[in-house]
């Protein structure tokens, strides 16, 4: 998979993708990510990639050339599965969206930033919009890095334990159950003895009940 990601700020992004799993997926080179600084598209001694909103109001607006020329170029390149806007008034992100985007070849992410980006990108451009919450964010980019984080883990061969993204809250829109580690007994605070027997069958079943009851204390709304 290859993911290009269009920013102002293309340093914000290099921590999330420089440290831990998403690094070693770069390395093992499961994933490619390439960061695209919108400002090297700019014209003029300032290379100006924003400007005021027509119609007046306050906040800037990322303009629709820069945008455009760099989608067009990398659009010339190779095709892109998708052209995803990061917005919070887009669609919200979920697990189901993860694994869908999981499987594509190549796609783009934009983040936006100030007021958002000219309409006509998003016209002209865009096929999806995607949201990571109802609240806003100073730009795209750290919504970004949670949609490639949460798109990257599901690749094949990134986490050590291929099962593991299986297990994971949300998959089967239950959440995850309880886990425990050693010690066994901590302060008084013992591990349940079911984890301990060693009995896989009558574990497996108690941990489905376990995902089954914390789902309907904490998240009913996962059973409609
Ligand atoms: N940009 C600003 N806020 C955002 C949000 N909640 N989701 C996605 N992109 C955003």
């Amino acid at each position: 998979m290859r993911i290009d990601i269009i920013t102002v700020l293309p340093e914000l992004l290099e921590s999330p993708f420089g440290a831990s799993i998403l690094k070693r997926a770069i390395e093992n080179k499961l994933v490619e990510v390439h960061l695209h600084n919108l400002r090297e598209y700019g014209k003029g001694n300032y290379r100006q990639v924003d400007d005021y909103q027509f119609g007046g109001g306050a906040g800037m607006v990322l303009m629709v050339e820069p945008i455009d020329t760099c989608i067009t170029e990398l659009k010339a390149e190779r095709e892109y599965d998708e052209i995803i806007y990061m917005t919070p008034d887009g669609t919200s992100l979920n697990q189901g969206m993860a694994n869908e985007l999981s499987l594509k070849q190549n796609i783009i992410i934009l983040c936006g930033h100030y007021k958002g980006v000219d309409q006509r990108i998003r016209d002209m451009h865009i096929t999806k919009e995607i949201s990571i919450g109802d609240y806003v964010l100073s730009g795209g980019e750290l919504a970004a890095a949670v949609l490639a984080d949460a798109v990257i883990r599901l690749l094949p061969g990134v986490l050590n334990d291929e099962t593991s993204a299986l297990t994971d809250t949300f998959q089967d829109n239950l959440l995850a159950p309880p886990v425990y580690t050693r010690p066994s007994e901590y302060k008084g605070m013992k591990v349940p003895e079911i984890l301990l027997s060693g009995n896989t069958p009558k574990i497996e079943a108690w941990r489905e009940q376990e995902a089954q009851k914390r789902t309907l204390e904490k998240r009913p709304d996962l059973f409609n």
